[in-house]
């Protein structure tokens, strides 16, 4: 009953519950499976090097753009492909407007660039000669999402750099992942440290938890299922399969230090052969 009611609640954006003890509570916990040497406790100390990437270098020429450093090499391994041809990127958090300027230097100059912003001053960083669009609205507004998509998408890459609640990132992801995002696009949350942090945690379950689910539903062809259901050309071999929507259309999920990334792709059967 009160699954149902949360889930009503976040779809309706309306939740507001109090975070989960868990999350005041700072200390990891980690199986006991894990042998010592690997939870040892070990130092770590300060960046020396900036990342060596054109991103990079597109973001240090340029002010009001609020990235970690950590970021732009992850950004680079997931966004690199897409250089090579015009795209439709959806960037939500718009702020001083420098990362939608930055986006548009790297990627080709025939790209479109849409940031979506709650507050009202963002409309300013719009360059509509430039392919570069504002719209204002909250990511946690479904109708705002749709018409945004309608009038833009659906979009090659959505970046999530809101305002990282933890109800506002399951909000965007559920209303835009389906629709808004096409078949080999990618859909990236970044800042999701947010989701340890106790005044962002605003919903039952955390982002992170959701996407952790979602590790679940990549496997969820295997969930009670035997090997020849998949084996080239065996007589008990599956034809075709009902799934989730989501695991139908994850090729993946990466999880990095404070991002995780979804790639979108049309699944179809798993297939093993012994050759
Ligand atoms: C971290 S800043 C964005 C930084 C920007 N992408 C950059 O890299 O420079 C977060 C932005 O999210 C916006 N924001 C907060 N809540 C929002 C919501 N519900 N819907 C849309 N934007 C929101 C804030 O107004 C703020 O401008």
């Amino acid at each position: 009953m009160r699954k149902l009611l949360n889930k009503l609640l976040i779809k309706f954006g309306l939740l507001l519950t109090k975070a989960p003890a868990l999350f005041s509570d700072k200390t990891l916990e980690t199986s006991d499976l894990f042998p010592a040497e690997l939870t040892e406790r070990v130092k770590i100390g300060a960046a020396i090097e900036t990342p060596d990437n054109e991103l990079f270098r597109i973001f240090s020429a340029d002010t009001n753009v609020w990235k970690w450093h950590h970021y732009f090499d992850i950004y680079t391994r997931y966004f690199e492909r897409f250089r090579d041809r015009p795209i439709t990127m959806l960037e939500i958090g718009v702020f001083r407007g420098g990362s939608l300027r930055m986006w548009k230097q790297y990627f080709h100059p025939d790209s479109t660039i849409v940031g979506i912003d709650i507050d009202q001053s963002c409309q300013a960083y719009e360059i509509a000669n430039e392919n570069v669009f504002v719209r204002i609205g909250s990511q946690t507004d479904p109708a705002f999402l749709a018409n945004v998509s309608g009038e833009f998408g659906p979009f090659d890459i959505i970046l999530d750099d809101g305002g990282h609640k933890t109800h506002q990132q399951i909000i965007s992801f559920g209303a835009l992942f389906r629709e808004a995002l096409k078949d080999g696009g990618c859909y990236m949350v970044e800042d999701v440290h947010t989701n340890y942090w106790i005044k962002h945690v605003d919903s039952p379950e955390t982002f992170v938890d959701l996407s952790k689910q979602m590790v679940d539903m990549l496997h969820e062809p295997y969930c009670n299922r035997k090997e020849t259901e998949f084996r080239h050309e065996h007589p008990d071999a599956l034809k075709e399969m009902e799934l989730s929507y989501l695991s139908a259309n994850l090729d993946g999920i990466a999880f990095h230090d404070s991002i995780v990334v979804f790639d979108k792709k049309r699944r179809s059967l798993p297939k093993n052969e012994l050759r």
